[in-house]
């Protein structure tokens, strides 16, 4: 049975984690996340490319477990760091790309939004993504840090101050024609009800979790990951980069009620 590495910055990406586990439920994982740099949507992009090869190395030298696959689960970071991943490491690395290609193939009035970290929508891997799937939409981008802070503040703590939603989405909500908006952050889907709720009727929100989770099982099967490597029940670990944190309590909770089986620290 095969085992995966996930990253992010934060537990956002455990939405990516959610659908890659749903569909391929054998699946042993790891989650590391960068508490010590979070956001990445307010980082440099030379230093979210550094961390993440970095602490992807660090877990692969440190580990007993032989991994057969990365997923970044991280727009901030995959929109940046991929090819010096790729690079770095011997084992295929997944990225996630904003849903923007199945959004324009979904938009009936050719409008559509991107919500993304502030980092995200000013890449110029968004402009050739835009460029080559969505050249007849008009796309609407909004970056926010505030709700990268808010999904995990829910994910934490169980709640969300969803006060200012609207405020963040005015751009959306001013525009009648738009019909879709991409969840362009593993972190949004854990608010998309609130999403949906401050944005006009009839307005659907995507994100690129499931394609994720599509594109994780065909390479392991291509690869035979599901034969060879691990063998006993799959199970699924934990790693934060500052467990002093004033919060590890809370997120050790969020990893027991998710099942995972310890927190750990990675020191790098
Ligand atoms: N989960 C992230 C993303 O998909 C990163 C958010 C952040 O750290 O700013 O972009």
């Amino acid at each position: 049975m095969a085992d995966v590495l996930f990253i992010d910055s934060g537990v956002g990406g455990l939405s990516v984690w959610r659908e890659v586990k749903l569909l391929n439920p054998n699946l042993g994982c790891t989650y590391v996340f960068d508490n010590r740099f979070f956001p990445y949507g307010e980082k440099p992009d030379d230093i979210i490319v550094e961390r993440c090869v970095r602490m992807t190395k660090a877990v692969m030298a440190s580990s007993s477990t032989a991994f057969d696959l990365v997923v970044v689960a991280c727009n901030t970071a995959s929109t940046v760091a991929l090819p010096a991943m790729r690079s770095a490491l011997s084992v295929p690395v997944v990225g996630v790309v904003p849903a923007v290609k199945p959004a324009a193939q979904l938009s009936a009035s050719n409008v559509i939004g991107l919500l993304a970290t502030p980092a995200t929508i000013r890449r110029s891997y968004i402009d050739r993504l835009i460029a080559e799937h969505a050249s007849n939409c008009r796309v609407i981008r909004v970056g926010s840090s505030l709700l990268v802070r808010m999904a995990e503040e829910k994910l934490k703590h169980g709640r969300v101050r969803s006060g200012n939603m609207s405020e963040i989405l005015k751009d959306f909500i001013a525009e009648p024609h738009l019909d879709t908006v991409v969840l362009g952050c593993t972190h949004f889907p854990w608010l998309k009800n609130e999403i949906e709720g401050a944005l006009p009727d009839g307005i659907r929100c995507i994100d690129s979790g499931e394609a994720i989770a599509r594109r994780v099982g065909s390479l392991l099967s291509a690869g035979g990951g599901d034969e060879g490597g691990r063998t006993g029940p799959p199970k699924c670990h934990a790693l934060m980069t500052d467990a002093g944190c004033e919060d590890y309590l809370s997120y050790r909770q969020l990893f027991q009620n998710l099942g995972f089986e310890d927190l750990g620290e990675l020191t790098i």
